[in-house]
């Protein structure tokens, strides 16, 4: 395994894809192309930082007095920064969507179309890195376009080099953190949500500026729990398999949903390895991960 040699480190952006996958994989750079609306949702997110579980909630929150949207949450909240054959390119079915908008963003906030933050919503989901790298490894292995073959070590090492797509983890994360003050960001974790799901659909809600009731809180609670969502064929990515991007049988898009499962895979030494990663990295910033619940 040579790691990710053509796709990561946007900072040029651009269009990158990694040759001989068949159809390729563009990342594409929407700064000049996109323009901020007052009404939009961006949900953005380090990669398998809980990204589709946010997106269902902010939807949901979002759309509690209208129908329910029988679409594929890909169309409902699109990923316009790829270009993923054969699915629809965000920017293409950009003219087709209603507002507010609801949009899925994984680059750094930099790397963003100016005006994002001041003029319309962000709600940032992060996890802790260690569960994020696990998750992440498994994905690489499970989808096409990633076409990871090495071990769980080798992906380990680029995770931590920043050489993985939409690295590195902490130039990312950190442009959303230092703004985590800004009124029109929400920054959310993922063992938030675990740890107190109607509170966090509640923190949505206020942030987004819709008063929900006890009822609705719990109804949409119901809904994306873990075992609602990775039966639900409109959010869980199965149509992903018809499309044959799902390379590996032993995964599926949803795994595991829990907090420590990085025990399950971390030997001592990259245990040692990410603290001591972490710590360099999240110095003076006060950012501070939970590892376990
Ligand atoms: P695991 O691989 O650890 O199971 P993303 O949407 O950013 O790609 O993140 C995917 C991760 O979020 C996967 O983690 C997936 O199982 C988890 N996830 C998605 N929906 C969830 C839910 N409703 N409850 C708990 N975890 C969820």
């Amino acid at each position: 395994w040579k790691g990710f040699p053509y796709f990561y480190r946007h900072t040029e952006y651009g269009y990158m894809s990694r040759p001989g996958l068949g159809d390729p994989f563009i990342l594409q750079s929407c700064k000049a192309d996109f323009v901020p609306h007052s009404s939009d949702v961006n949900i953005t997110s380090f990669p398998k930082a809980g990204t589709t579980w946010m997106q269902e909630i902010a939807y949901l929150v979002d759309h509690m007095d209208l129908e329910y949207d029988e679409s594929p949450l890909d169309v409902r909240c699109p990923f316009l920064e790829v270009r993923l054959h054969p699915l629809p390119a965000g920017l293409d079915i950009l003219p087709t969507l209603s507002y507010p908008r609801h949009l899925k963003w994984h680059s750094a906030l930099d790397l963003l179309p100016s005006g994002i933050l001041e003029n319309s919503k962000v709600i940032h989901i992060a996890r802790n890195p260690k569960d994020l790298c696990v998750s992440y490894y498994h994905f690489a292995r499970m989808n096409k376009h990633f076409g990871f073959v090495g071990s769980f070590n080798d992906f380990f090492d680029c995770f931590i080099k920043g050489e993985v797509p939409f690295g590195p983890f902490w130039e990312n994360i950190l442009s959303f953190w230092r703004q985590r003050d800004h009124p029109n960001l929400l920054f959310i974790t993922y063992e938030e949500l675990q740890d107190n799901l109607e509170r966090s659909i509640s923190k949505v809600g206020e942030f987004l500026g819709r008063e929900l009731t006890v009822d609705q809180i719990a109804d949409i609670a119901s809904r994306v729990t873990f075992d609602a969502m990775s039966t639900n064929p409109l959010v869980n990515h199965s149509h992903w398999d018809k499309l044959g991007l799902r390379v590996s049988t032993e995964a599926t898009f949803f795994r595991k949903g829990k907090v420590g499962d990085w025990m399950e895979h971390f030997s001592e030494e990259q245990n040692e390895i990410m603290n001591r990663w972490i710590e360099v990295k999240s110095a003076d910033t006060g950012l501070k991960f939970q590892y376990t619940l």
